[in-house]
Parts: C-alpha cells; sequence; structure tokens
C-alpha cells in the first residue's frame, strides 16, 4: 500500500518517487510516519549534545548535510541528499548546493565580523536555510535543530525555546511561528528572533 499523507499548510509535498524511498516500508499513514521520524529526530538530538562542535565545523554545508541524515536516516533514503524535486517552496532544485555556499560564506562573515548579535545571526542563518529548502522533507526541523546547535555549540549560549512547543501540527504556536517566518521572508526578521526565545 502507498503511504497516504496529508500535507498542512507551510508543508512541503513528497513526491511519489520520494514516497517510496521509506526505509521501513511497513509505514502506511501519516501518525505512524509523524512517530518514527520523531524517535529518528530524538536520536540526533541525543547525539548533537553528546558532540563537541565547533563554529567551523557547523559553519558548512557538509555539517548541515550531516545533521539532516541524522534526524532522517533511520526513516528516508533521501535524508542528507538534495532534493531532487522542485517544491511549493524553496530555490530550484539545480541552485542548492551554490546557494548553500554562498549562504556558509555570508554567515562566515557575519560571526567574523560581529554584524549581528548572535541570535539574530543564528536566525538568520536558519531562515536562510529553510528558504533554500536543500531537501525534500524535513527542512523545518532541520533549520530549527541546526540553529540550536550553533546557539549551543558555536556561541555557548541556551538553546532556543521556538515558542515553547511542538508546532509541526497545526495550532496557535504554528500559526504565530510561520507568521514570523513570512515576515523573515519580507527582511524583517525580529519577529522571528522573538519567537526563537519566547
Ligand atoms: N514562506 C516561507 N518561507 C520560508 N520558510 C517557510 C515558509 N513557509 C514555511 N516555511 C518553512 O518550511 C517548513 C516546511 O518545510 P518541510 O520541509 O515540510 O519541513 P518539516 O517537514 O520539518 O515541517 C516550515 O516548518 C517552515 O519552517
Ligand atoms: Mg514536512
Amino acid at each position: 500500500m502507498g503511504l497516504n499523507i496529508e500535507t498542512d499548510f507551510g508543508q512541503t509535498p513528497l513526491s511519489e518517487e520520494e514516497k517510496e524511498d521509506l526505509i521501513i516500508s511497513t509505514i502506511s499513514n501519516k501518525q505512524e510516519l509523524d512517530e518514527f521520524e520523531q524517535i529518528n529526530i530524538e536520536s540526533a538530538v541525543e547525539w548533537s549534545m553528546k558532540q563537541v562542535f565547533k563554529m567551523e565545523q557547523i559553519v558548512s554545508v557538509s555539517f548541515i548535510l550531516k545533521l539532516h541524515k541524522r534526524m532522517f536516516g533511520q526513516t528516508w533514503k533521501w535524508a542528507g541528499k538534495f532534493r531532487q524535486s522542485n517544491k511549493n517552496l524553496g530555490i530550484d532544485k539545480y541552485q542548492i548546493p551554490q546557494e548553500l555556499t554562498k549562504m556558509i560564506d555570508d554567515c562566515q562573515y557575519w560571526i567574523e565580523n560581529n554584524i549581528y548579535l548572535q541570535d539574530e545571526i543564528a536566525i538568520r542563518l536558519k531562515h536562510r536555510l529553510v528558504s533554500i529548502h536543500p531537501f525534500a522533507n524535513g527542512n523545518g526541523r532541520h533549520s530549527r535543530l541546526y540553529a540550536d546547535i550553533l546557539i549551543s555549540h558555536g556561541f555557548k549560549r541556551k538553546i532556543f525555546s521556538w515558542g515553547q512547543s511542538s508546532f509541526t501540527s497545526r495550532g496557535e504556536a504554528r500559526e504565530k511561528y510561520l507568521s514570523a517566518v513570512r515576515k523573515a521572508d519580507k527582511g524583517d526578521i525580529q519577529a522571528l528572533v522573538k519567537f526563537a526565545r519566547l
């Protein structure tokens, strides 16, 4: 049986090919998939907490790929790989590697020259990353964990609260988050910086 998953507003739908790429082929509905992904993500969070990452290591394209693989590699075959299809969100698939490299170069410059406050650097990077949308799915969750690792390992500050809620499904917190994300799309990053510390 094919995987029957509905896509919520503000989510990336999977192509039929991408849906075929489940590691555990017995997953058949959205709830099972959510649970499986959540266990996978928790193992990535645990792994990240046991590691010591230097800033140079975190601010790299290879780390971005490695983290996605850790978060989704027990669930999806395309984990840690650039998406091969275009989505309703994100840039054209062919531009992903070069835009990520530019993003990393810019971020290194922000850090070296203290262009923004530390929280703002992490949130700007998170928003740029999710706007590029490098992966078939999981871009939102990946970009938030990536920002958490950057702020805690790189800048040695407390991880973000992200509105203190799990907002992968519909609800007030998700609305607040997406509204801040859309302000960031228009160049106003402060609402997302604030949301991240609510
Ligand atoms: N207008 C937007 N601009 C930038 N990012 C967005 C926008 N709308 C949604 N997003 C981000 O994309 C994510 C959805 O992408 P997806 O790959 O499905 O991630 P996930 O599966 O982790 O939710 C949202 O959680 C949000 O972080
Ligand atoms: Mg999704």
